[in-house]
């Protein structure tokens, strides 16, 4: 079994390496446009998790099911936004609706009526959805609902799976990366937080 494992993980490097040759010759642009971006961007990105090694490639326009890199490359695109394109990139409807909405006001800073119309919305097609809390992203989402459900059960713990990533939360930001996960990877985070880990892991 260990000869089994050493043959494939050195066919993996072999191919890895093969694909990162080709990747690195495809994106000279990428790679000049990423010296760029580290200076003045942590991890030459805005979110940590759309970096990869040798470097993340960097996106000119994207439309319906595809997305262009600064290199011309066109990729048909299956990451679509984190997941938020159910409906493909840019559909001409929500483009028209986006654009005829912002000529309205685009941060208007009081309680309006586009949010009760679709707070309404989301609780008749989405069942069990009784009332709705806007957030401005995942990471906020998962804070409000682990606070809140300790609120309700007046309990302390919450149980994740290794592995799962969950946001930027300190509380649900362990065990991302098992068995990876010292500094820097948590620093920052208060003992109290990184305590529950092992809590976690003895269940597995
Ligand atoms: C399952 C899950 N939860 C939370 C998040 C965090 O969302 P956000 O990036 O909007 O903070 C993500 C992001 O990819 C996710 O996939």
């Amino acid at each position: 079994m260990p000869k089994l494992m050493s043959i494939l993980s050195g066919r993996v490097q072999e191919l890895i390496d093969r694909y990162t040759k080709i990747y690195m010759e495809r994106t000279g642009r990428s790679r000049e446009l990423f010296e760029r971006a580290r200076k003045v961007l942590p991890g030459g990105t805005t979110y940590q998790i759309r970096y990869f090694t040798p470097y993340p490639t960097y996106v000119t326009r994207a439309s319906g099911v595809k997305v262009w890199d600064i290199d011309g490359n066109e990729y048909v695109d299956y990451w679509m936004g984190h997941g938020t394109h159910i409906l493909g990139h840019s559909p001409d409807f929500v483009v028209k609706a986006v654009n005829e909405t912002a000529y309205g006001g685009t941060h208007l800073g009081y309680p309006n009526t586009l949010e009760v119309e679709y707070a309404e919305l989301l609780t008749k097609v989405i069942p069990n959805v009784e009332m709705v809390r806007f957030s401005n992203s995942g990471t906020e989402a998962n804070m409000y609902a682990v606070r809140l459900a300790r609120a309700y059960t007046g309990r302390r713990y919450v149980v994740k799976m290794e592995g799962g990533w969950h946001g930027g939360y300190d509380g649900l930001h362990v065990g991302v990366n098992p068995p990876f996960e010292g500094p820097p990877r948590v620093s920052g985070f208060l003992p109290s937080t990184l305590s529950t880990r092992s809590w976690s892991h003895s269940m597995t």
